[in-house]
């Protein structure tokens, strides 16, 4: 595999890890001002976020290289809201998209078929990443200021666990 690319792979890692520190960090958030099941919720995201950084691991493996983990930024600790923490989730997976998007860009400009293939799989699931925490914020935004909406909202996110 070409260096850039299996840098630019590499970095995902680390995205991905952080993607799930963040959500962790998120559920402990809403654990911390009983919200029991947006907490569940983003607890199973993080599970989700660790799984992708093992496959990433496991596609640098499979093509002969040795991923190199590299420090994990701490991740913020406190939202306005649960509106808040949503959006700032959706913001970080829009972000994700992209990181996926350039790296499809590069494997394509390199002929890296192996490596478009695999990055597809990501691509796809990044579409549905974004919905489901798009529908969370659509939800939460009609919900509004109403106690109830919003519990009856976290009730419904628990089913996700
Ligand atoms: Fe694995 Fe939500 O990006």
């Amino acid at each position: 595999m070409d260096a850039k690319l299996f840098a630019a792979l590499n970095d995902q890692i680390n995205e991905e890890t952080y993607s799930a520190y963040l959500y962790l960090s998120m559920s402990t958030w809403f654990e911390a001002n009983h919200m029991s099941g947006f907490a569940g919720w983003m607890k199973v995201q993080a599970g989700e976020e660790a799984k992708h950084a093992e496959k990433v691991i496991e596609n640098l493996q499979a093509r002969g290289h040795q991923p190199v983990l590299k420090a994990v930024a701490a991740p913020p600790n406190q939202w306005k809201s649960a509106l808040d923490a949503f959006e700032a989730a959706l913001a970080h997976e829009k972000h994700i998209s992209a990181c996926y998007q350039r790296l499809v860009d590069q494997a394509y400009e390199l002929r890296d078929h192996a490596s478009v293939a695999f990055l597809s799989w990501f691509v796809t699931e990044q579409v549905e990443e974004e919905k489901s925490t798009d529908e969370m914020v659509q939800k939460l935004r009609l919900a509004g200021e109403s106690i109830g909406a919003r519990m009856y909202l976290d009730g419904h996110a628990r089913k996700r666990a």
